[in-house]
């Protein structure tokens, strides 16, 4: 290999990494895994430190069925994508009494991406 190739086989690396980097930061379901799955799944009833987040777009706040630890500070109001973007920012702006405390989530598309997942997995 010469110095050339050498260099391009370098670039095409790390263009792939990058790549990759880029597609995990977006993929919904790493992002759910990695910023609420500690504390929630998207599955129905499956209540853990937080409730089950399954239907939550369109569902009214603090009405999980079965759930029990509610701080009381989520009523009100019920879940859009709006609500859900600005809750996963800053837990507080919503709900300012809220149990939920977590590093937020600072990227807008990573938010997106997150809602997404849990749309996705609402259907089944
Ligand atoms: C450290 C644990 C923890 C993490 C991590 C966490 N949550 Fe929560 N979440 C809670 C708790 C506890 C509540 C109940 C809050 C309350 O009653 O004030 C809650 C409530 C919620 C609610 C309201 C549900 C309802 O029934 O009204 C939503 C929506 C939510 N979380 C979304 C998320 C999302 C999305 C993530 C990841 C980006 C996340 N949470 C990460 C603990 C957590």
């Amino acid at each position: 290999m010469n110095r050339y190739t050498t260099t391009l086989a370098f670039v095409a690396g790390l263009t792939c990494a990058v790549g990759h980097a880029v597609a995990a930061e977006l993929d919904g379901e790493v992002l759910f895994n990695t910023h609420c799955r500690n504390c929630h799944t998207a599955v129905k009833d499956d209540h853990r430190l937080g409730p089950s987040l399954h239907g939550i777009v369109g569902a009214e706040a603090g009405k999980a069925s079965g759930f029990a630890a509610y701080s009381g500070s989520l009523k009100g109001f019920s879940w859009d994508e709006a609500t859900l973007d600005k809750f996963m920012a800053s837990p507080a702006s919503v709900a300012p009494n809220t149990s939920m405390i977590y590093p937020p989530v600072e990227s807008p598309e990573q938010r997106k991406a997150i809602i997404g997942f849990i749309k996705s997995k609402s259907t089944q």
